[in-house]
């Protein structure tokens, strides 16, 4: 049975990679798509969500789009790693299909609450407002929702502060409600995203598939590096977002651990870091884990795999 997933993100190059691994892969029946502000102002990403669509030939999944700004913070992009549009690089096309009427933040309630408990999985790749205001508004989704599985945060390092991840600190208050559910998370952080790098070789693997969606990543891939290469000093650039998704695929994909995390929500230089206690033992009720080590080879693998079961896309 493929895991039924809800994807609440940001597109943004690796929200977009990660779209296309979720549409691309048997194990994942992708039930709704979902944006947030985050890396481009609302209209952008969500317009980018549906370009995406239509590039990767996703119908018939509901998408829509939700909280044009943080909780309590004042919006924060990051035109510095995404570009002007939030997904700069290739020529996007205009979207083929209609948002869904719906709030996300409705669609995603709806969503959980008209499916089996236990069933479906949140997979957060943006900031945490839409999931926050979810949980807020019908509560009953943190018993029914399988598992959260996001990528944001990290346990030693931060890229939007000395120990902040992007995701975390433009929205830290709704990460504070989403990290102190009761429903299973996994927090899928820098640690491990930074050895998601996208090395030349990874790049030809994706060319040689050779179809407009993989010519797509591609030119994704190369605005990313020089992104991060002039932003952040890295060589090639950690493909963040469908690292979360592949560990729903796969657990194999990556090792966990399990600790107890929160959100420092106030603390003058350590807003929006996450910090996860590792002291042993971890209390017996504990039901948060962070992602610690990739196996790149598997993680690459599962894109290349997608892009190849996507093939060609009718434009
Ligand atoms: C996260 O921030 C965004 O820029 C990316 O899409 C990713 O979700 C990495 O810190
Ligand atoms: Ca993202």
């Amino acid at each position: 049975m493929p895991s039924k997933i809800i994807l609440d993100c940001d597109p943004g190059h690796d929200d977009a990679i990660a779209l296309l691994l979720a549409h691309g892969n048997p194990e994942i029946e992708l039930l709704a798509v979902t944006t947030v502000v985050g890396n481009q102002t609302l209209d952008k990403v969500t317009r980018n969500a549906l370009s995406v669509a239509r590039v990767a030939g996703i119908t018939g999944v509901p998408f829509a789009a939700g909280c044009a700004r943080p909780l309590v913070r004042t919006i924060e992009t990051a035109p510095g790693i995404h570009g002007d549009s939030g997904l700069d690089g290739p020529v996007l096309p205009e979207p083929a299909i209609d948002l869904d009427p719906r709030h996300a933040v409705d669609l995603i309630i709806d969503t959980v609450m008209s499916h089996e408990p236990g069933t479906v999985t949140l997979v957060p790749t943006g900031g945490l407002t839409n999931i926050a205001l979810a949980v807020r508004k019908e509560p009953r989704i943190a018993e029914r929702v399988k598992e959260v599985v996001l990528m944001g945060g990290g346990y030693h390092t931060g890229n939007w502060s000395a120990v902040a991840e992007f995701n975390i600190i433009i929205d830290p208050e709704a990460a504070h409600i989403v990290f102190n559910e009761s429903w299973p998370l996994t927090m899928v952080g820098l640690d491990l995203t930074h050895q998601a790098l996208a090395t030349p070789d990874v790049v030809e693997r994706i060319a040689a598939v050779g179809t407009g969606p993989a010519r797509f990543v591609g030119e994704l891939l190369a605005f990313f590096e020089k992104a991060y290469q002039d932003a952040q000093g890295f060589d090639h650039p950690p493909v963040h977002d469908p690292c979360a998704v592949a560990y729903v695929i796969d657990r194999a994909v990556m090792t966990t651990r399990r600790a107890p995390l929160d959100v420092e929500l106030t603390g003058t230089r350590t807003l929006g870091m996450t910090v996860a206690d590792f002291r042993a033992p971890a209390p017996t009720d504990c039901t948060t884990s962070v992602a610690v080590d990739l196996d790149h080879e598997r993680f690459w693998n599962l894109i290349v795999d997608a892009l190849e079961r996507i093939g060609e896309v009718e434009p």
